[in-house]
């Protein structure tokens, strides 16, 4: 076991002293989570193999998944890829820093474990003072899972972090909630259109809004568990955003969902199921169960992807043994709202009639 510092910081005075303690244990091979605007991120030197090695058994994280590598300057993407493509330099200026993985050829001077040995790499800069402050003063590049367990919600608070990683890794930085909830959108440029291969932070709409044709990866937008022949991007394959809680997804036109979750809910804690509904605070008044816990306003995607993964971690605190959620419309943030949920539940998704 190590002691896991808790270091605070706040984002607008951005007081250096503790994030250069956090500087220092990067530099020396450290692992710390340090906060993004998507998610806690859990952070270790990328070109600095043994670091990242020990980030993989920190995380339990399968050796197949490579974290994403975040800079803080431009000129350092050039270092580990091939070559920038034009699109890709258009896609940077509108939306970096901010949520918004690119996959690139990667170059040599990349270590095999930070890439898991592929040919590729995935680069982002993100929108938060204290990680750039880190990654700027370390001057390092910094390969940064999400900072929890593999297979978990992601984090989107200190707290969440040490639920699972207190002991494991050396800090994290603490700067409150994280203001976006979900993780970055991945995409893919190494093929023309661009792929999504997860949706995420930047909306899919606003992708095709400066590039005109991008495509989804089926596994993007799955309802179901697809075969993966030739594992595109490595986390696909993997469980994910799982509670510990059964997960059930119900999907159509609203008045059916509400019918629905009622049934289920009313099935479920008639056999004895500590039951949780996640509602919206449209909805969430119909429904009778042990928890329900609202996302927040159907007219607001920001506030439900914000509290997305808080609300499932809650319900395993809770001690709820089913969470029976309602699905979300596919546009903007939705999308990857309803990725995260339909993997959470393991596929297991009712269309509402
Ligand atoms: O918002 C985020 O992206 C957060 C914060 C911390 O930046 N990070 C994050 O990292 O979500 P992680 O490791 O949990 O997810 C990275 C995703 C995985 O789905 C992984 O498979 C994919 O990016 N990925 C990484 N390298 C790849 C590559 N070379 N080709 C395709 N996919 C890749
Ligand atoms: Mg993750």
């Amino acid at each position: 076991m190590k002691k896991t510092l808790l270091l605070k910081v706040d984002s607008q005075k951005l007081e250096m002293e503790n994030i250069r303690l956090a500087v220092d244990l990067i530099k020396k091979g450290g692992l710390v989570a340090f906060p993004t605007e998507t998610v806690y991120g859990l952070g270790a030197d990328a070109l600095n193999p043994k670091a990242v090695r020990s980030l993989f058994e920190a995380k339990k994280r399968p050796f197949d998944n490579p974290p994403i590598v975040h800079v803080g300057y431009v000129k350092d993407v050039c270092r580990l890829v091939k070559g920038v493509p034009p699109k890709a330099k258009r896609l940077m200026k509108s939306f970096w820093p901010g949520p918004l993985t690119l996959i690139f050829e990667r170059s040599k001077i990349v270590p095999d474990v930070t890439v898991c040995g592929l040919g590729t790499i995935a680069v982002r800069m993100p929108r938060h003072n204290v990680a750039l402050a880190l990654i700027k003063e370390s001057g390092c590049c910094i390969a940064a899972p999400s900072a929890n367990l593999a297979g978990k919600p992601s984090p989107t608070s200190a707290k969440h972090v040490l639920y699972d990683l207190d002991g494991r890794i050396d800090a994290v930085l603490d700067a409150g909630p994280t203001s976006i909830g979900v993780e970055s959108t991945v995409l893919d440029m190494t093929v023309d259109p661009p792929q999504v291969l997860r949706p995420g932070g930047t909306p899919y709409e606003a992708l095709k809004r400066v590039l005109g044709r991008v495509e989804l990866h089926p596994i993007a937008v799955a309802e179901k568990e697809l075969a993966i022949n030739e594992a595109h991007s490595p986390g696909m394959k993997h469980r994910h955003y799982a509670p510990d809680a059964d997960v059930i997804v119900v999907e159509g036109e609203l008045s059916a969902i509400v019918n629905k979750v009622k049934e289920l809910a009313e099935f479920y804690m008639q056999k004895g199921s500590n039951v949780g509904v996640l509602a919206t605070d449209e909805t969430a008044g119909y429904y009778r169960a042990d928890v329900v816990k609202s996302l927040g306003s159907r007219s607001d995607w920001r506030v439900i992807a914000k509290n997305l993964f808080r609300l499932l971690r809650e319900f395993d605190l809770e001690g709820v043994d089913v969470i029976i959620a309602e699905g979300v419309p596919t546009d903007r943030l939705g999308l990857a709202v309803m990725n995260r949920l339909r993997k959470a539940s393991g596929y297991n998704i009712v269309k509402a009639k």
